[in-house]
């Protein structure tokens, strides 16, 4: 709740964006909680925050527990900072009750999960899992700033990535607790969520260059309305989602639009869309693009209109790890709460890291599974009873050698 309340004041609900005072300011904050918990707090070159608690072997590559604090314009108040805050606690009951774990444990708030104005996300775990390229270094705002040089302003050294990176086999696993973000967990009698798979997403950003006229004098026959194609193309994109057919399912979404000039009597010359298809099957993902691709080409041809499209991020769905899925399921039957397996249709920094070795999630419910919304919200016993599940498995993953 105190974090929730480190928020940027001209926006809705409890935003905290990459690049704003209020993410910083809170961030310092999570720090000074880490340094509380007993962890040795560092940064790295993009900007990450680590808290590290030594294990009694050393030599053993850390177990990695972690999720992200920045949130989405007008979001909640547990959409990742569950698992951050979560992961603090983790370590203080770990400390408090005078346990040390084998492997040294690093709780991680990775910067900027959410999509950035560049329409990247997940910066900080990609930057760790060698995801985040000089390429997305190169990607540019509507005012053709880069994201490298945003970053650079924000005080982190992106030219320095190579920093961040961390090797392969230099985890022993990654294990994250979120909230569910969907309606599965409370139309169930279980608490606790195991994840199963995290569905792939493929974001495209789409340009549409028509012609910019006077509104009254210009006839309909005329008109090259970019507004108009742009109208078409987010039904198109909520069209293809609704599916092809195969018992295969998605989602689709354009949740971004912009124009140009922007004028009530100008006929519109341009305009901007962000659109991302999610399915946890891959071939229906895969299926979007040229169905997309194809629908734009005759959208256009008909209106007389440019439509380009740039792919900025594809990912696969990611499925989790056996070991850690069974490790998760045991710890939740070890704390006599039933467990259901499930999947996740919202996208986290777990996809990234899992890149480096294995990983799991653990969820727990969102009412009326509302999220990126103020009405976000769960129980705190069931926070707590999330973070219970998590030690719970440390300690078992803690005793496993192979995972
Ligand atoms: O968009 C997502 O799925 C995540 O909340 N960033
Ligand atoms: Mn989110
Ligand atoms: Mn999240």
């Amino acid at each position: 709740m105190e974090l929730a309340e480190i928020r940027e004041p001209d926006q809705p609900g409890f935003t905290r964006r990459l690049f704003s005072d209020a993410y910083r300011t809170s961030r310092a904050r999570v720090a000074e909680w880490m340094a509380g918990a007993g962890l040795a707090v560092s940064t790295d070159s993009v900007g990450n925050l680590f808290g590290q608690l030594t294990g009694a072997e050393p030599g053993l590559a850390p177990i990695v527990v972690g999720s992200h604090t920045d949130t989405v314009a007008g979001g909640g108040r547990f959409d990742g900072t569950v698992g951050v805050l979560g992961a603090i606690e983790l370590a203080r009951l770990i400390r408090e009750a005078g346990l040390e774990l084998r492997h040294p444990l690093r709780v991680a708030d990775f910067l900027g999960e959410e999509p950035n104005r560049f329409g990247l996300s997940c910066l900080g775990s990609r930057a760790v899992a060698g995801q985040l390229s000089p390429g997305h270094l190169d990607l540019k705002d509507g005012r053709g700033q880069t994201l490298g040089a945003a970053l650079g302003a924000a005080g982190t050294h992106p030219e320095e990535l190579a920093q961040a990176l961390w090797g392969e086999g230099s985890i022993h696993c990654y294990l994250e607790l979120h909230i569910e973000q969907g309606r599965s967990l409370e139309r169930s009698l279980a608490r606790l969520g195991v994840v199963t798979v995290i569905a792939g997403i493929s974001r495209a950003v789409i340009r549409v260059s028509g012609r910019q006229d006077h509104a009254g004098t210009t006839t309909m026959a005329d008109r090259r309305d970019a507004l108009a194609a742009a109208a078409e193309t987010v039904l198109l994109v909520e069209r293809l989602a609704q599916g092809d057919g195969s018992d295969e399912s998605g989602v689709g979404t354009v949740g971004r639009l912009e124009v140009s000039p922007g004028a009530t009597n100008v006929v519109p010359g341009g305009a901007t869309l962000w659109a991302e298809f999610r399915s946890s099957s891959p071939g229906w993902l895969d299926r979007r693009q040229p169905a997309l691709e194809a629908g734009l080409a005759e959208l256009g041809a008909r209106r007389g209109v440019e439509l380009s499209s740039e792919w900025v991020s594809a990912e696969p769905p990611t499925l989790c790890a056996a070991s850690i899925r069974d490790a998760i399921g045991e710890a939740i039957t070890q704390l006599g709460e039933p467990a259901l397996e499930l999947i996740s249709g919202a996208s986290h920094d777990a996809v990234h890291l899992a890149h480096l070795g294995p990983m799991g999630m653990i969820f727990i419910p969102s009412r009326e599974g509302r999220s990126h919304c103020p009405e976000e919200w769960t129980d705190p016993d069931q926070v707590a009873t999330g973070v219970a599940a998590l030690l719970a498995t440390v300690l078992r993953l803690d005793g496993q050698e192979r995972l």
